[in-house]
C-alpha cells in the first residue's frame, strides 16, 4: 500500500533514501517524503505526486543535509493525497517523525484521547497518532516509548521512526505489514521490500511481527514486542540489481512479459528429477494427502484468476474437488471447512489483507494450509503450513504478468505431484510432466507468433467495451485477460463463460463490438465457436485467440491471436501471454502510465 525506507550510515542520507522510494514507488505513488536528521535538527520535506518530484524539490537529495533518515511513498487510505497528509509525521515538540505502512485501526479513538490531551493534528492520517503516542510516552528512551506505543496500535504497521535525541539511529517497527533490514559496511537500512536494498546490500533480516530493530552506523539489535533483544538470521537476497531495473524495456510490464518463460522455467524446472514432480517444501501435506476430501483455493485478483485457470487441472489430476473462493468473500462466509480440507493460498506479494484474513480464518477451522508466493519471507509465507515459491523475481510492474503465469505454473506442478502420489497416474504415463516441462518454451512461442499486436491494438484502442469470452480454462484466462486489458488500459473489458452470453449478456452485442474468442481446447472447440457465429450475426467484431491450423474459427474470426498446441489443462498459462501483450499496446496506444496505473497499487495491504 506504501513503501518505506530508512538509511544511518556515514553517507548523506537523503539520495539514498529518494533511490530505495523509486524501488518501492510501485507500492503506491501520490505522495511523497522524507525526514532527515542532521545533528539533532530534523528536516521534512512532502510533495504531492511522484518521487520525482520529491527529487526535483530536493535537487536529488543534494540540499537536504543528514546522514540518518526515513522515507515514504504513499497509497492515499485515511485523508486524501496532499502534502499534509503525507509522511514524514512529525510529533508536536518536533523531536520525532514518523513513517508508516499499514492500517491504524483504532486511530479514531486514539485520537480523540490525545487530542483530549491537548495534542495538536496536522493531517487526516490514521498515521499521525502514533507519532503522538511516542511523544507521550517518551521518556528518554526510544526503545521503551516504541514499545508502550506498539501496545496500543491495533492493525497492521511497518513504522520507521527517528528521534532528535538519538542522532545516527533509526527505529524500525513490524506488525502485519512487511519490513525488510539491509545489512551494510558501516552503514544499515530498513525498507519494505528487498528491491530498494539491493543496490547497497544482498545481506537481510526479515522482521518477525511484533518485533522492533534499532540501527545505527555500526549495529543493528533486534528486540521483540516486551523489549527483549532476540537474535534473527541474516539471509542472502540470491539475485541481482538488474532484476529489479528496466533492462532496456520501456516498461516494467513488457520486461517482465518477456521475463515469463524464464521465470515459469525458474518454477518448475528444479521441481522435476527423473521424470517426477518432487516438491519438498509440501511433505507434510504429502503425507497426510490421502485424508484431504476437498481442496479450495482462495486469492484476491489476479491471484483468484490463477486459482481459476488451475482448479481445472488440480480436480481432473487428483480427483479431489476444487473451488475457488475469492479471500475477501471466503473470510465473511463462515465457509465449511475442516481438517479434511486442503486451502490453497495464493499471493505474489504476499501481504494482501484479504489472502491473509482468509488464510488465517481456515487455519482456525483446521483446515491444512498449503501457499503460493513470490516474496520470499511475507506473511502469508510465514502463516502457512507450507509455502511454494513461485520464483518469478521482482515484479515491479503494478500490474502483474510472470506473477500470474508462475502460480499457475505452481498448482499445474501440484496436480500431477497430487496424481502421482495418489497413484492416479497410470504407470509410465509421462505426458503431463512433459507437458509441464515444454510449457517455457510454449509461453516463447506464444510471444513470438503474435508480431501483429501492435497493430491490433491499434485498431481496438478506442473501444468502449471488449467482451472476452471462453469456456473452462479458456473461460479462466478470459478472465485475467479482461482484468489486464481494464487495469492498464482503463477500458471496460469482461469476461463471460461463453455459454453465458446468451442468457443477458448478448444484448449488449452491437454493430462493431469486438468480442475477444479463446477457442484453445478442441473438445470445446464447436461450442465457442457457435457462440462466435452468434455475436457476429450480431455486428460483433471478433478477434479469436487460437491454434495456427484451426481453420474453422481461422475463417469465423475477423482477426487472429496465436498459441501453440498446448495440453488444455495447461494451456491457460500460455494463453494469457497474448491477452497480456493486447493489454500492452492497448494502453500504450492509449497513452497509459503503464506501470502503475491510477488508484492501484502493488500489495493491498488494506481490506
Ligand atoms: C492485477 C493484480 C492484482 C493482484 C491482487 C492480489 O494485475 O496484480 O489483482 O493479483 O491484488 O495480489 P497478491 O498476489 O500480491 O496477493
Amino acid at each position: 500500500m506504501c513503501g518505506i525506507v530508512g538509511f544511518t550510515g556515514a553517507r548523506s542520507a537523503a539520495p539514498i533514501l529518494l533511490d530505495g522510494l523509486k524501488k518501492l514507488e510501485y507500492r503506491g505513488y501520490d505522495s511523497a517524503g522524507i525526514a532527515v536528521m542532521d545533528g539533532p535538527a530534523i528536516s521534512v520535506v512532502k510533495v504531492k505526486g511522484r518521487i520525482a518530484s520529491l527529487c526535483e524539490r530536493t535537487d536529488g537529495g543534494q540540499n537536504v543535509s543528514g546522514v540518518t533518515g526515513i522515507g515514504h511513498t504513499r497509497w492515499a487510505t485515511h485523508g486524501a493525497p496532499t502534502e499534509e497528509n503525507a509522511h514524514p509525521h512529525l510529533s508536536n515538540d518536533g523531536r520525532f517523525a514518523v513513517v508508516h505502512n499499514g492500517i491504524i485501526e483504532n486511530y479514531v479513538s486514539l485520537r480523540e484521547e490525545l487530542m483530549s490531551e491537548g495534542y495538536r493534528f496536522e493531517s487526516e492520517t490514521d498515521t499521525e497518532v502514533i507519532v503522538h503516542l511516542i511523544e507521550k510516552y517518551y521518556r528518554g528512551s526510544v526503545r521503551e516509548a516504541l514499545v508502550r506505543t506498539a501496545n496500543r496500535l491495533q492493525g497492521s504497521y511497518a513504522l520507521g521512526v527517528i528521534c532528535t535525541e538519538e542522532t545516527g539511529r533509526i527505529y524500525a517497527v513490524r506488525e502485519a505489514s512487511p519490513l525488510i533490514l539491509g545489512i551494510g559496511a558501516g552503514e544499515n537500512y530498513f525498507a519494505s521490500d528487498v528491491t530498494a536494498l539491493v543496490p547497497y546490500t544482498r545481506n537481510v533480516i526479515y522482521l518477525e511481527d511484533g518485533e522492533f530493530a534499532e540501527l545505527s552506523a555500526e549495529s543493528v539489535r533486534i528486540f521483540d514486542c516486551t523489549g527483549q533483544e532476540v537474535r534473527r538470521k541474516v539471509s542472502r537476497v540470491m539475485w541481482d540489481v538488474q532484476a529489479a531495473e528496466k533492462g532496456g524495456y520501456e516498461h516494467f510490464m513488457l520486461k517482465e512479459i518477456m521475463e515469463q518463460p524464464a521465470a515459469v522455467k525458474a518454477t518448475i524446472a528444479p521441481r522435476i528429477r527423473n521424470g517426477r514432480i518432487e516438491i519438498e517444501e509440501i511433505g507434510g501435506i504429502l503425507s497426510g494427502l490421502g485424508d484431504i476430501r476437498s481442496i479450495v483455493i482462495t486469492a484476491c485478483g489476479s491471484a483468484y484468476y490463477a486459482g481459476c485457470a488451475g482448479r481445472y487441472a488440480l480436480e481432473r489430476l487428483s480427483g479431489i474437488p476444487v473451488r475457488t473462493e475469492l479471500a475477501s468473500e471466503l473470510r465473511y462466509s463462515d465457509p465449511l471447512i475442516d481438517g479434511h480440507t486442503l486451502v490453497i493460498v495464493i499471493s505474489q506479494s504476499g501481504e494482501t489483507a484479504d489472502t491473509i484474513a482468509a488464510l488465517k480464518e481456515c487455519r482456525d477451522r483446521g483446515a491444512r494450509t498449503l501457499a503460493v508466493v513470490n516474496v520470499v519471507g511475507s506473511t502469508v509465507a510465514r502463516l502457512a503450513d507450507s509455502t511454494v515459491y513461485t520464483w518469478a523475481g521482482p515484479e515491479i510492474a503494478v500490474a502483474t504478468t510472470k506473477g500470474y503465469t508462475t502460480q499457475v505454473a505452481v498448482l499445474y506442478l501440484l496436480a500431477v505431484c497430487f496424481a502421482d502420489r495418489l497413484g492416479r497416474l497410470p504407470e509410465g504415463e509421462s505426458g503431463p510432466v512433459e507437458s509441464l516441462q515444454a510449457l517455457p518454451r510454449r509461453i516463447q512461442q506464444a510471444i513470438d507468433m503474435n508480431p501483429g499486436i501492435p497493430a491490433l491494438a491499434g485498431k481496438y484502442h478506442e473501444s468502449r467495451a471488449l467482451f472476452f469470452i471462453g469456456r473452462n480454462t479458456d473461460y479462466a484466462a478470459a478472465l485475467e485477460g479482461a482484468l489486464k486489458m481494464k487495469e492498464i488500459s482503463y477500458l471496460h473489458a469482461e469476461a463471460y463463460a461463453a455459454g453465458e452470453l446468451k442468457h443477458g449478456t448478448i444484448a449488449l452485442i452491437e454493430e462493431h463490438q469486438p468480442v475477444i474468442a479463446l477457442c484453445c481446447n478442441r473438445a470445446l472447440m464447436e461450442k465457442t465457436l457457435s457462440n462466435i457465429v452468434e455475436v457476429k450475426s450480431r455486428g460483433a467484431e471478433v478477434l479469436a485467440l487460437t491454434f495456427r491450423n484451426n481453420q474453422k474459427i481461422l475463417s469465423a474470426a475477423d482477426d487472429l491471436l496465436f498459441i501453440p498446441e498446448v495440453d488444455p489443462l495447461f494451456s491457460a498459462a500460455v494463453e494469457i501471454v497474448p491477452l497480456q501483450l493486447l493489454a500492452y499496446h492497448v494502453a500504450r496506444e492509449n497513452g497509459c502510465d503503464i506501470d502503475k496505473p491510477k488508484n492501484l497499487a502493488k500489495s493491498v495491504t488494506v481490506e
